[in-house]
C-alpha cells in the first residue's frame, strides 16, 4: 500500500493537476459546476484506514485524495461522519455538528475540505432528517421526560393499540423488516408509549412538523456550508413528513417483497413516502444554499419510481438534483435502457434540471453482479441475485459497457467507490461478520447490504490489500476476499486493459469534450438490442446490449471502447464504443 503513519499524507499538488481540470476550471462557471460534475461516493468505513483501526476515515481520506485527483472526477460525496453508534452505519446520528472520533475530529474534516478545494475537488455531505439516534440527546430526553412532555414532540410517540397498548399505534413497516414501532419502557418502569422508526430501531423519527427540527437542521446547514462544504446529499429526502393521523397504508404491504424495498408505493395514498408538504422543507434549504456566494448544492436520495414524482424534488426553487434511481433498477436490457433515459431525460428537463447517472451504491448489489445474472427483471439487492446463475465475466464486460454509456449522457454522474476496480458484489461474506441492520431484523433471513461495503483493495496482494497501513493490527470491519489481488488500485494503474484505466480515458475525455456533461442527445436508429445518441457536432456513443455486431458511423474515428472491436471493426454485443464523427 501507499505507506503512512497517521497525519502523513501524500496528497497531489497544483503541478499533478490535470492540465485539462486546470484549464476547465478557469472557464467553466463555478456556480453550474454540478450540472455536469462527475462525483466519487467515498463510503468513508470501507474507503481507506489511516490510523490502522480496520475502519476508514478522514486521515485515509485525505490520503487518496490524489487518486480521485487522477481518477478524475469533480468533487466527493463522503457517506455521514458524525458521531453515531452505527446501528446503521452511521445513519444514526448522534450530533450533527460534529465528527464521529473513530473517523476524526471536526480539525481534520476541515483540512479535507481545504485540501480537497485546493485540488479543484468539491465535497458533499450527507444529511440524514428523517431520523436521529436513538443516543440522541433530544430522543434520551424525550423519553426520560415521559408522556405528554414537549421533549416528546420532537418524534413520534403514540399510544399502543388494544387494551393494554400492547399492540404498534399502526401497521407501519421498517424498511429494515418487522414493524416499524417500538414500544418503550418508561423511566419508572412500566411499558409506555411507542415511537416509530421507518428504518432500525435505534432511528427514530423525527417530527417535522415540530418547528425546534426545521431550526436544527437549517442550524447544521449552515454550519457545515460555513465550514466550505459544497453540499448535501439528503437521506430519504421522500420522508420526512407523516400523514396526519398516521393511517394505516391501505394496500398489502406485509409481503417480505415489499417491506425490504425503499419507497414505491403509489404516491397518491401514502401516508409516509413522498408526501406532497415534504417540498416546503426544500425550498427553505435552497433559500440557504443560495444564500453562499458560491451557491451551495442539494442532491436527493428519494426511492420514488415515477420520474414525474422524482421531478418534483428538483423544481428549480428546490433541490439541485436527485439520484436516478430508476437508471440504477434498469436490467441491461437495451429497451429498458433507452426508454428510462428518454423518461428521465423529458421530465427532467421540464423542469430545468440536470440527471444524474448511477450505477451502484452502498445500498444496492454492486452492478458487476447484477450483470452477471439473467437480465429479465430489475433487482437491485444482493437477496434478488442469489440463486441465480452468475457469470462475473460478462458482469464485467458490461459494467465496462455500462460506464460509457453512463458518462456519455447530459447530465452528471455518480461513481461509487471500487466501482472503478471491477469489484463484484462479496455475497459469501461469513454470516458472523455481518453488519448491517437488516439481517438481524429479517430474522437473518435477509443478507443486507454489506457485501457492497467490502473494504476498498488499494495494493498488494494479500488482504488488507493497503486498505490500512502495514502492520495494522486490525483487520477490516469486513473481511476482504482472498482473490482481489488483481483487482488493487495499484495492480490496475498501467494496464490499459484494466477497468480502472477504463474509466480514467473515459473521465478524461469527458473533460475535455464540451458536448459532455450538461446538455441535449439526439438518439441514432440501430438494430434492435442497441441504442445510440450524439452530441454536439460529432460525439456518437453506441452501445450494443445483445444485437449481432453493428457498424460504426463511417470515418468514425474510436475515441475509446469498452471491449475490441471486431476484426471488421463492428462493435459486438455486452460492448460500447464513444467515437468522433
Ligand atoms: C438510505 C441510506 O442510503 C441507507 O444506507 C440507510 O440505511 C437509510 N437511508 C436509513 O438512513
Amino acid at each position: 500500500m501507499q505507506e503512512q503513519s497517521p497525519g502523513e499524507h501524500s496528497v497531489c499538488s497544483q503541478d499533478d493537476i490535470p492540465e485539462v481540470r486546470r484549464t476547465l476550471s478557469l472557464i467553466s462557471d463555478p456556480g453550474d459546476w454540478w450540472r455536469s460534475a462527475v462525483i466519487y461516493q467515498v463510503y468513508i468505513r470501507s474507503f481507506c484506514d489511516g490510523n490502522g483501526d480496520g475502519l476508514g476515515d478522514i486521515a485515509g481520506i485525505r490520503s487518496r485524495l490524489s487518486y480521485l485527483c487522477e481518477l478524475g472526477v469533480d468533487a466527493l460525496w463522503i457517506n455521514p461522519w458524525y458521531p453515531s453508534p452505527m446501528a446503521d452505519a452511521g445513519y444514526d446520528v448522534t450530533d450533527y455538528r460534529d465528527v464521529e472520533p473513530r473517523f476524526g475530529t471536526l480539525d481534520e474534516a476541515e483540512a479535507l475540505l481545504g485540501e480537497a478545494h485546493a485540488l479543484g475537488l468539491r465535497v458533499i455531505l450527507d444529511i440524514v432528517p428523517n431520523h436521529t439516534s436513538d443516543q440522541h440527546p433530544w430522543f434520551r430526553a424525550a423519553v426520560a421526560a415521559g408522556h405528554g412532555s414537549p421533549e416528546r414532540e420532537r418524534y413520534v410517540f403514540r399510544p399502543g393499540r388494544g387494551e393494554d397498548g400492547s399492540e404498534p399505534p399502526n401497521g407501519w413497516r421498517s424498511v429494515f423488516g418487522g414493524t416499524a414501532w417500538h414500544r418503550i419502557t418508561e423511566s419508572d418502569g412500566s411499558l409506555g408509549e411507542w415511537y416509530l422508526h421507518l428504518f432500525a430501531r435505534e432511528q427514530p423519527d423525527l417530527n417535522w412538523e415540530h418547528p425546534d427540527v426545521r431550526a436544527d437542521f437549517e442550524h447544521s446547514l449552515r454550519f457545515w456550508f460555513d465550514r466550505g462544504v459544497d453540499g448535501f446529499r439528503i437521506d430519504v429526502a421522500n420522508s420526512l413528513i407523516k400523514q396526519s393521523g398516521l393511517p394505516d397504508v391501505e394496500w398489502p404491504q406485509a409481503s417480505v417483497e415489499f417491506d425490504q424495498e425503499f419507497a414505491r408505493a403509489p404516491w397518491q395514498a401514502h401516508p409516509h413516502w413522498d408526501r406532497d408538504e415534504v417540498h416546503e422543507i426544500y425550498r427553505d434549504w435552497r433559500r440557504i444554499a443560495d444564500s453562499y456566494a458560491d451557491p451551495r448544492v442539494f442532491v436527493a436520495e428519494a426511492w420514488v419510481d415515477e420520474p414525474a414524482r422524482l421531478a418534483r424534488y428538483i423544481r428549480p426553487d428546490e433541490l439541485h438534483t436527485a439520484f436516478n434511481f430508476t437508471y440504477l433498477r434498469s436490467p441491461w436490457l437495451a429497451d429498458h435502457l433507452q426508454n428510462t433515459v428518454a423518461e428521465t431525460l423529458a421530465e427532467h428537463s421540464a423542469v430545468g434540471a440536470p440527471p444524474t447517472w448511477v450505477l451502484s451504491n452502498h445500498d444496492v448489489a454492486r452492478h458487476v453482479s447484477r450483470y452477471a445474472r439473467p437480465q429479465k427483471k430489475p433487482g437491485r439487492s444482493l437477496m434478488d441475485l442469489l440463486g441465480q446463475p452468475a457469470d462475473l465475466e460478462v458482469g464485467r464486460r458490461r459494467a465496462r459497457a455500462a460506464v460509457l454509456l453512463t458518462l456519455g449522457l447530459p447530465g452528471g454522474a455518480y461513481i461509487y467507490q471500487g466501482e472503478e476496480l471491477g469489484l463484484a458484489e462479496v455475497e459469501d461474506l461469513p454470516e458472523g461478520a455481518l453488519r448491517d441492520p437488516t439481517w438481524e431484523r429479517s430474522g437473518q433471513t435477509d443478507r443486507g447490504r454489506d457485501g457492497c461495503r467490502v473494504p476498498i483493495p488499494w495494493s498488494g496482494t494479500d488482504p488488507p490489500y493497503g486498505f490500512s497501513p502495514d502492520g495494522s493490527k486490525a483487520a477490516p470491519w469486513l473481511p476482504q476476499p482472498a482473490d482481489w489481488a488483481g483487482l488493487t488500485a495499484e495492480a490496475q494503474t498501467g494496464d490499459p486493459l484494466s477497468m480502472l484505466e477504463l474509466y480514467r480515458e473515459a473521465l478524461r475525455i469527458r473533460r475535455a469534450d464540451s458536448s459532455l456533461g450538461d446538455g441535449d442527445l439526439a438518439w441514432l436508429d440501430l438494430p434492435e438490442g442497441a441504442l445510440g445518441f450524439q452530441r454536439g457536432a460529432d460525439f456518437v456513443c453506441l452501445v450494443n446490449v445483445s444485437a449481432d455486431p453493428i457498424d460504426l458511423p463511417d470515418a468514425a474515428v474510436v475515441l475509446l471502447s469498452s471491449t475490441e472491436l471486431t476484426a471488421d471493426g463492428r462493435l459486438p454485443a455486452d460492448a460500447s464504443v464513444w467515437c468522433s464523427v
